[in-house]
């Protein structure tokens, strides 16, 4: 595990897509596990303006999103696939086939998330895998929950998450109850886990990724068994964490 404390979000921003186009630039043909939320937005501007630039080639990469909302089209202002085109693909040499979201209007939902499933395998699984977290601790909509469920899915939206996600629609009883996310296992696999944090009031979840004690009412803390974590956290948030053992790399910054 490695962590890297950010003094600001644009610094951290800044760090995620500079570990993005490292991987880029070393494997052009990457593939990438990509979220939605506030949190990477900083991160989707700097590689935009990277791309511009000439920094980074999304022209031989594929894109699987980790999760979508049941029931809205990918018109809709709310949904991820809107919010991927809105903040990434739109602005960068990406080809549009080779982007996946999983759909949350299909009429077979089951028989599609277990084409999606199949599908990353068949791409080789991923390269680099972005997350963001909950407060709730779910990472993509793996809510809490008795288990982990392995494979792509459906799942009933937790109260907390519809509460905290109402922020992005006229009322509160416009979000939907539901969503397809890709499961712990595609993202247990991904060769590298790239954890976004920019929210003190996370850190109470974050810190059961710090705690020895895997608890899938805490679905992150599934990642303390990654092989290859980099959490990237804000300094106040990093305050709240217990970061000072030896076992683990902590790159300070700003
Ligand atoms: C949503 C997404 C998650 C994301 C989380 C946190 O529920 N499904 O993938 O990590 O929100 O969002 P934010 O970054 O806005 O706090």
């Amino acid at each position: 595990m490695r962590v890297i404390v950010s003094g600001s979000y644009q610094d951290l921003s800044k760090k995620a897509a500079e570990i993005m186009a490292e991987q880029i630039n070393k494997k052009p043909e990457s593939v990438l596990g990509l979220a939605t939320g506030s949190t990477p937005i900083g991160m989707y501007k700097e590689l935009i303006a990277m791309n511009k630039d000439g920094k980074v080639d999304f022209s031989k990469v594929t894109t699987f999103n980790l999760d979508e909302y049941v029931g809205l089209t990918p018109d809709h202002d709310q949904s991820y696939d809107y919010f991927m085109w809105d903040n990434l693909f739109s602005h960068v040499n990406i080809m549009k086939e080779q982007t996946n979201i999983p759909s949350g209007i299909a009429a077979d939902l089951p028989t599609e998330c277990a084409s999606y499933e199949k599908l990353v395998a068949k791409k080789g699984g991923i390269d680099i895998q972005i997350l963001g977290v909950g407060h709730n601790g779910h990472i993509g909509f793996n809510e809490p929950s008795d288990s982990f469920t392995i494979s792509t899915h459906v799942i009933e939206l937790a109260s907390q998450t519809i509460e905290a996600n109402a922020r992005f629609f006229e009322e509160k009883s416009q979000v939907p109850k539901k969503a397809v996310t890709m499961g712990i296992g595609a993202i247990m696999k991904a060769r590298h886990v790239l954890l976004i944090v920019n929210d003190k009031s996370k850190a109470e979840a974050v810190r059961q990724l710090f705690s020895g004690k895997v608890d899938p009412q805490v679905p992150v803390s599934i990642l303390q068994l990654h092989p290859n974590l980099t959490i990237l956290v804000d300094r106040e948030t990093a305050d709240l964490l217990p970061l000072n053992e030896d076992s683990r790399e902590v790159v300070l910054q700003g």
